[in-house]
């Protein structure tokens, strides 16, 4: 609770028309009414806002009561007077902005895989388990970023020049691919990278190509730049190249997750790797390599990333949201020079630069050798799971094909024709079961549903994680 002790309240004594009692009833309504004062304030007592208006004091107790009167103001014995809670009529956005002032634009519509939601068994792909998150390495990483001098400059807008120099040599670790520090920006996360390269290059009328089931966020930042989408096919190799059209002179990305296709899971082959750059390159066309859950791969040797193969056509983008967690927000794009240096400048308008404690702490995580640490055990964890998943659907005699299981942090549960995945879901979620179909992620609708359920076995805990498939085989062969 507050006390206005200064209310900016004055009195025009040679004004025409209003009394002095109805210019302070109306001044105080404003207040109120703009939310300067606020349900619960103090107004000064009477006998002080008197002498500091130099007005006679039954002037301000019958402004008082007549505010009372409108519910705007409550008198509390002994207490003093206060704003009341309720405030008719008042309409009004805090700013003071009304709706039928600004037109705002419709919302974007989001997809609704990226809403938190609190259910009992979230099931949901990509989501990384926090429970083993190193919090007392990362402590310490951001007490020794946030003990360190405090720049008075915005930053480096490509990004730390310390963060770039560990992820570089991550990446040539972890991937083999190698770029310098320069051909490496340092952005919000996969979707931020790809809002930077879609704000340079497209434009009404521009052609993306993407995978179909692919992610839906991406295909809504696309089309949100105008660009018109045309969608390929994906097996269980990866996005079938040989669908791609035979000219895409005017296509200005393919947008693809050759590491583990979202959703379906599958790997891009070696060949199919070859084919598409060889398509690129002839083409003229952008690679949007979205690796964003690499790092997670069982019983299957590495495949390069195509922004390691012969050719500078494929953007390579990265994230720390399932290796650690989504909320850190930090990703990367590597590139050629001029093409990082021109999403740099992007950034730079938007935002300056990324945050610099972050940065710092992340670089301090990385170099410590916390980050590949972490990596290692979750490598572990995951493989539980993914073993778990495996056997509570055998041990229950669920019928369909898991797939997509080579890597990554979901697999996909394809049903035989006599069920229906959407209903599946559906029948789950009302028990607090998000299991989503795939269905959901489809972005031809001229294509028929794809039957299968994306599981998402990464998060839950390993009872929860029985419990859940428990429930799913219950619904599955009720
Ligand atoms: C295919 C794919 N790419 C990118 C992302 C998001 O990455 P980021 O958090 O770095 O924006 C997700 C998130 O689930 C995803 O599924």
């Amino acid at each position: 609770m507050k006390q206005h002790s200064e209310l900016d309240l004055r009195i025009n004594r040679d004004g025409p028309g209003t009394s002095l009692t109805g210019s302070l009833v109306s001044q105080i309504r404003q207040l109120v009414l703009s939310g300067a004062l606020k349900p619960g304030d103090r107004i000064p007592a009477s006998r002080q806002l008197a002498a500091d208006l130099g007005v006679a004091r039954g002037t301000v107790t019958t402004a008082i009561d007549m505010l009372a009167s409108e519910d705007l103001l409550v008198a509390r014995k002994g207490a003093g007077v206060f704003v009341s809670g309720a405030r008719p009529g008042l309409g009004n956005s805090g700013t003071g902005l009304s709706s039928d002032f600004v037109a705002v634009p419709p919302p974007i519509p989001l997809p609704d895989m990226d809403v938190a939601m609190d259910a009992p068994f979230d099931f949901r792909p990509c989501r990384p388990s926090t429970a083993e998150f190193p919090r007392r390495e990362w402590k310490r990483c951001l007490a020794d970023a946030a003990g360190a001098r405090v720049s008075p400059d915005y930053g480096d807008p490509q990004g730390l020049p310390e963060l770039r120099h560990e992820i570089a040599e991550y990446l040539r670790r972890s991937r083999g691919l190698v770029a310098q520090p320069e051909e490496i920006v340092i952005t919000g996360g996969i979707i931020h990278s790809v809002s930077l390269l879609s704000r340079l290059f497209l434009g009404v009328g521009s052609k993306v190509i993407v995978e179909d089931p692919g992610y839906p966020l991406a295909r809504q930042v696309f089309r949100l730049c105008g660009a018109e989408l045309l969608s390929c096919p994906v097996d269980e190799d990866g996005l079938i190249v040989e669908a791609l059209p035979a000219t895409g002179q005017d296509i200005s990305f393919i947008y693809t997750t050759p590491s583990h296709q979202f959703p379906m899971g599958s790997r891009l082959s070696t060949a199919r790797r070859e084919a598409l750059i060889d398509w690129a390159e002839a083409n003229k066309v952008i690679v949007l390599e979205d690796d964003y859950d690499g790092e997670f791969r069982f019983d299957v040797p590495p495949l390069p990333p195509l922004a390691a193969m012969r050719n500078n056509c494929a953007v390579h983008l990265g994230t720390f949201s399932k290796t650690l967690a989504p909320g850190l927000r930090i990703g990367f794009a590597a590139a050629p020079a001029p093409l990082i240096d021109a999403m740099t400048r992007y950034r730079a308008i938007q935002e300056y630069a990324p945050n610099s404690l972050m940065q710092a702490a992340l670089a301090g995580f990385i170099r410590a050798g916390h980050f590949e640490r972490h990596i290692k055990r979750m490598r572990r964890v995951y493989r539980n799971k993914r073993q778990t998943l495996r056997d509570c659907l055998g041990e229950h005699d669920v019928p369909g094909q898991l797939i997509g299981l080579e890597s990554g942090l979901h697999a996909v549960l394809m049903l035989p024709r006599d069920l229906n995945a959407e209903m599946i879901s559906a029948a789950a979620a009302e028990e607090g079961l998000l299991i989503p179909p795939v269905s959901r992620y489809q972005s031809n609708p001229g294509r028929a549903p794809s039957n299968g359920l994306v599981i998402g076995y990464s998060e839950p805990g390993i009872e929860t994680l029985r419990l859940g498939l428990r429930q799913l085989a219950r619904i599955i062969l009720a």
